[in-house]
């Protein structure tokens, strides 16, 4: 839940009262609208007290500033305001909120601090961080005692900028956003007692109030369709598997569409290739490809985006139990292809086989993007910072690369190829569900790259940025809410209008 309440866009004007919140470069000059409210001074002295340099994302709280009328004043640095990205305007913002603190109101001032021409994404950008790093999931704790601070109140936020008419407008936008990110995040935080298959299918029903068309799909009608990959990893869980297909028709009715997938794990537990006790509660967090899809539908619907997108879960829990699929099961997967289950911990691929095959059948999209919390090897190779890119196509690749650099959500794509592809033969089946010990990210890709006949496809291993997120300026939950900024951009960049 986003503890920001309120967010209100405004033209500059007389020096407020309260709380001040201005940017400096790392010459400590501050923009044209920061000077004309006179607290030049003011921050020249803080700083050299207090050591500040201005450096990126670093910040100086000034309380009872002298010689003005304000009760505090927040000063940001951007660090060489040349170096600033577009990516960086969120980060500010968090930065601004985070040094507020929750249940206060505050003037934000956003403008370039070296005097060029402030950029029209820049004041959206700033409440976007804003709104992010106010995010907490807190539902199942008691309250503190008041600590008299308001601790637990909204904050709000008035934003002044030179364009206000064109931040309110790209804001619109950045709501959307805000609130997909959010739900992506609640998803994976909520603890998987409460949220099962049936309940987080119930939760994505929720969109069709935003226009989404919501299907869902019972274990008999996956039954039906020869589902037998997703279906061997349900079987061993009293929790029956859904199949969600979220479809946003934004675009014109003759447009291909573009299709999301997600791998919607509620709880893995490795099924019976048990994985060790500790730190098995974080599978809890298995389903956050599937979150990030859902949350992604959310803002392509609630900005009304010019697209037709699809978003597909493959929900399911993977528990030991008599009912347990084995090692050494065969499974024939929807495609047709038979998979012989060496460790039944790989069940993420195996879910995503069907999922594939249904989107490329069902719906021809224009391109796949599948996210999922694939395998601990991706973490290995990249760590938490960075997800791993898998695909069959450069130019989406590309585009994803681009869409990363611009959100801060970046992706590193990896390789593929026959040499690793032959890694996943099986001595009794068409394919196998592990290979060895080596390049465990790559051959779990290659086992993905066989459910995908020609269409465009990108993998997004996101185990690692997931869950147990960096804490960053926009972030400080333990689930991110990664890809729902990355995948939101990618579409309005490269596919709409
Ligand atoms: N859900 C896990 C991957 C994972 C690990 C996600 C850590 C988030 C944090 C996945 O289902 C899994 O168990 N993968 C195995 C694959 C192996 C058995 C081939 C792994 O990574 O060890
Ligand atoms: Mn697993
Ligand atoms: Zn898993």
């Amino acid at each position: 839940m986003t503890k920001l309440s309120e967010i209100a866009f405004a033209r500059p004007g007389r020096a407020p009262s309260g709380t001040l919140i201005v940017l400096a470069g790392d010459d400590l000059r501050l923009g044209a609208i920061a000077r004309s409210l006179g607290v030049e001074d003011v921050v020249k002295r803080a700083a050299a007290a207090a050591s500040f340099k201005g450096k990126a994302m670093t910040t100086l709280d000034i309380l009872a500033p002298a010689g003005v009328a304000l009760d505090r004043l927040i000063v940001v640095g951007t660090g060489k305001p040349g170096d600033l990205k577009e990516r960086d305007w969120a980060r500010l913002g968090g930065a601004a909120l985070g040094t507020l603190g929750r249940g206060r109101q505050a003037t934000a001032v956003v403008e370039r601090p070296d005097g060029k021409k402030t950029p029209a994404s820049a004041a959206a950008g700033f409440a976007l961080g804003a709104q992010l790093r106010s995010y907490v999931f807190d539902k199942y704790k008691k309250p503190a005692a008041d600590d008299g601070n308001g601790d637990r109140q909204p904050s709000s936020l008035a934003i002044w900028s030179a364009e206000p008419a064109d931040a309110r407008k790209a804001w619109r936008a950045g709501e959307a956003l805000a609130a997909g990110t959010a739900l992506a995040r609640d998803l994976v935080n909520e603890p998987p007692n409460i949220l099962g298959p049936v309940e987080f299918a119930a939760r994505a029903k929720e969109l069709s109030a935003l226009g989404v068309e919501v299907e869902v799909l019972t274990e008999k009608e996956m039954k039906a369709l020869g589902m037998g990959a997703l279906l061997g990893v349900a079987q061993g869980s009293v929790r029956p598997p859904r199949l969600v297909v979220l479809r946003w028709n934004g675009g014109k009715a003759k447009d291909q569409p573009v299709a999301f997938i997600g791998k919607g794990v509620v709880f893995d537990t490795g099924g019976i290739s048990i994985k060790p006790a500790g730190g098995m509660e974080d599978m809890k967090g298995d389903m956050g490809g599937a979150a990030a899809v859902t949350g992604l539908m959310h803002t392509l619907a609630a900005r009304k985006a010019k697209v037709n997108a699809i978003g597909v879960l493959g929900i399911v829990e993977n528990m030991p139990d008599g009912a347990a699929q084995r090692p050494g099961d065969i499974v024939t997967a929807m495609s047709g292809k038979t998979i012989e289950i060496i460790n039944t911990d790989a069940e993420g691929r195996l879910v995503l086989a069907d999922c594939l095959h249904y989107v490329e059948e069902r719906f021809k999209p224009r391109f796949m993007v599948n996210l999922a919390t694939l395998t601990g090897a991706i973490t290995v190779a990249l760590g938490s910072q960075i997800a791993g890119l898998f695909s069959n196509d450069d130019a989406l690749s590309n585009a994803l690369a681009a869409a990363g650099e611009e959100t801060g959500e970046r992706v590193w794509r990896m390789p593929m190829g026959p040499e690793y592809d032959k890694l996943m033969d099986s001595r009794f089946a068409d394919v196998k569900n592990a290979g060895g010990r080596q390049a465990g990210s790559i051959t779990a890709a290659q086992f993905l790259r066989r459910f995908v006949k020609d269409t465009p496809w990108a993998h997004l291993d996101i185990a690692g940025t997931a869950l147990d997120s960096p804490q960053t300026e926009i972030n400080r939950s333990w689930s991110s809410g990664w890809g729902v900024r990355l995948l939101d951009r990618l579409v309005a960049d490269k596919y709409e209008g």
